[in-house]
């Protein structure tokens, strides 16, 4: 892990939609901030998923259309110290997106050095050390505006669907990672094996397909499908807090406790 002052920056990506990227980095944020770490999440998708794990839609929407947002923040190129906002948890910050985030490309697109512009928004913070871990969701997709995530990132999850498609188009992603690695340092800190149903096959077919993967790490703990996350996104609230006994509590917390853990592997 990153050495020194300053927080590490994590990002969860996969241009493969629906695969867990949101879920999984709201649940592991709290995790991490429940057990003692500082932590900041951006909230990268037009989408406002990871925004709608901690806040109801009304505030939701108020968020997105007062201009204290993250499309506001990078459209304009401003230091995002000002638009972060408290969770309902301790050690746990937000800053919230924008539907408007659809026009970042656009945005991003006449800047120069546009592929930093994140990394510059977050720099202050970055360097301050008010926080050890910053997480950003990133969209389904492999722009301008994912670029930017990763050249913000010091490494990179990659949550992966135990589904027969969930492995569609990963070959492309790992090129796709590999042919920025010019211009960003971002390493893979691996995949994440998500939405497991022990009654079907995808989990082994899911290893099996990832040993393929020359050098990329596949996390020990995975996640099983669980109705329980459903029920709690609907209450935008983490999972555990929502139900401590739920079994994907339990695997975000040792997902925690293993991310913890990877600066020492
Ligand atoms: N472990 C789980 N058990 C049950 N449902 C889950 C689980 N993880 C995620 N889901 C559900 O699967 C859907 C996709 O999850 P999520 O939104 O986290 O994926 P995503 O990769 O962020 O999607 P997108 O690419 O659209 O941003 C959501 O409806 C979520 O509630
Ligand atoms: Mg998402």
């Amino acid at each position: 892990m990153k050495d020194g002052r300053g927080a590490v920056t994590i990002c969860f990506t996969n241009n493969k939609g629906g695969s867990g990227k949101s879920t999984s980095c709201a649940n592991l944020g709290y995790e991490l901030s429940a057990a003692g770490k500082r932590v900041l999440l951006v909230d990268g998708d037009m989408q406002l998923n990871l925004s709608l794990s901690f806040f109801d839609e009304e505030k939701v929407l108020d968020m997105a259309g007062n201009g204290k947002n993250l499309y506001e923040a990078v459209s304009n190129r401003r230091d995002l110290q000002e638009y972060v906002i408290s969770t309902p948890y301790e050690n746990l910050d937000l800053i919230p997106s924008s539907i408007l985030m659809s026009q970042i490309e656009y945005k991003l697109f006449s800047m120069i050095q546009r592929e930093f512009t994140l990394k510059k928004c977050l720099k202050s913070i970055t360097e301050k050390g008010d926080y050890d871990y910053i997480l950003i969701d990133a969209p389904p997709t492999l722009g301008a505006w994912v670029i930017n995530i990763l050249c913000a990132s010091d490494y990179i999850i990659v949550p992966v669907e135990a589904s027969p498609w969930g492995f569609f188009g990963l070959a492309n992603m790992f090129d796709f990672l590999n042919d920025i690695q010019d211009i960003t340092d971002a390493a893979v800190m691996g995949v994440l094996i998500t939405k497991v149903d022990e009654r079907k096959n995808y989990y082994k077919q899911a290893r099996d397909i990832l040993d393929h993967f020359d050098r990329i790490h596949v996390f020990d703990t995975f996640i099983h499908v669980d109705s329980a996350v459903e029920w709690a996104q609907d209450a935008s609230k983490p999972v555990s807090v929502y139900k401590r006994t739920a079994r994907s509590a339990g695997e975000f917390k040792k997902l925690a406790e293993e991310i913890s853990r990877y600066g020492s592997r």
